[in-house]
């Protein structure tokens, strides 16, 4: 009964994100009430079954939330604010079907080595491998999107946030499919390699594209020229960007140094070193990651004081609403 013949690319992202958020939320907490007043209840799946499905539809979080929420913003904010149309619409929807079709089929890498069949993982891994060429079609798409633009790095610190989020959107997307090659999990899998891949993707893809979107919207929202101060954008996408690489750094190196640790045997095949050890072995590179979370909390507290500035200022024009033309 759809009226409107158009739905702009970004509003399939949201769509998406919204419906596959919803059936995580709904089947991972599927429960059979066993008392009348339904005070108890006990949960549908059990065992390696629960696990399976827990991931199958946890990974929408990463998927849908962490990935297709935020390519619903880049989507709409990287051509508002390059002045530029999206590079290619064709790739657009492409890689929008690739991602749906793969996301949710990608879950059980999370579960490699554990009780869950070998081929089961083996087809996480697999989908997860060919994750990385539709990922890679919306970081083309966002990059090239300033075909034309590219002097705006220069001269435009919001543009320069969006690009390198999209830097570390390629990177973390790049890493993920290798991390869940059977082979290279057995090393990352509950080391810090792990937390690293999180952060590379959470703080540098989600968050600098959350900061370029804030910085565009702020001025918009209460009828502002620009930002109270574009120098400030700049210090902020320098405390965010060395932050991030304090934080990534940090955690790739501990944690294939924990992972070798633990795999380390003597000539009698007994390990090397105790859990402690490699507790006692992190600490230098969890004083690095602690350096790299207050720079970026610290630019996080230069957006909000320009922010606040900018709301404070005189208005310059009216707010307007722009709607959709009937
Ligand atoms: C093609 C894309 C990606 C693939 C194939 C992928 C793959 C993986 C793999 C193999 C792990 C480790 C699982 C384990 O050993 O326990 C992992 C963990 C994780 N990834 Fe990714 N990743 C991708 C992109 C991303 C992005 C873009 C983000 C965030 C924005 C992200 C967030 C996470 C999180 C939060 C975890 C940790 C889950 C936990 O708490 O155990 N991933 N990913
Ligand atoms: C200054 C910013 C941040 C700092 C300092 C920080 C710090 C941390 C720390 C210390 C952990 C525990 C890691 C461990 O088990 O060793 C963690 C876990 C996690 N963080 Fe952050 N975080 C930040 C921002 C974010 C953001 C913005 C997101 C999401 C968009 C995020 C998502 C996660 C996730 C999913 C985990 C669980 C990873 C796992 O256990 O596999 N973080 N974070």
């Amino acid at each position: 009964n759809r009226r409107e013949r158009h739905i702009y690319v970004a509003n399939w992202f949201f769509l998406a994100f919204i419906i596959t958020v919803a059936m995580l939320h709904v089947v991972n907490n599927l429960a059979l009430p066993v008392s009348i007043w339904g005070s108890k209840s006990v949960q549908v799946f059990a065992g390696v079954q629960d696990a399976m499905t827990q991931w199958w539809y946890g990974h929408n979080a990463v998927g849908f939330f962490l990935t297709a929420g935020f390519l619903g913003m880049m989507y709409y904010f990287v051509p508002k604010q390059a002045g530029r149309p999206v590079y290619s619409y064709k790739l657009s929807i492409i890689h929008f079907w690739a991602l749906i079709f793969l996301y949710i089929w990608a879950g059980p890498h999370h579960l490699h080595y554990t009780a869950l069949p070998d081929w089961a993982a083996t087809l996480g891994m697999v989908f997860s491998i060919i994750l990385w060429m539709p990922s890679w079609g919306g970081m083309i798409n966002g990059l090239m999107t300033l075909e034309g633009a590219w002097d705006k790095i220069r001269t435009d610190p919001i543009i320069r946030m969006f690009v390198a989020s999209l830097a570390f959107y390629g990177m973390s997307t790049f890493e993920g499919p290798m991390m869940s090659i059977r082979a290279v999990n057995s090393l990352s899998h509950y080391t810090d390699w792990t937390i690293g891949h999180v952060h590379s993707g959470a703080l540098g893809w989600n968050g600098l594209i959350t900061f370029g979107a804030l910085y565009f919207l702020t001025p918009r929202l209460w009828g502002r020229a620009q930002m109270h101060s574009l120098s400030a954008i700049n210090l902020h996408f320098w405390l965010a960007t060395v932050g991030i690489v304090l934080y990534a750094g940090s955690m790739w190196v501990s944690g294939i140094m924990e992972g070798l640790m633990w795999r380390e045997v003597d000539a009698n095949g007994f390990l090397v070193n105790s859990f402690a050890d490699t507790v006692e072995a992190k600490f230098l590179m969890y004083v690095v990651r602690g350096l790299g979370g207050v720079l970026y909390l610290a630019g996080g507290a230069v957006m909000v004081w320009n922010m606040w500035m900018t709301i404070r200022a005189p208005q310059a024009r009216p707010v307007t609403v722009a709607l959709p033309a009937e």
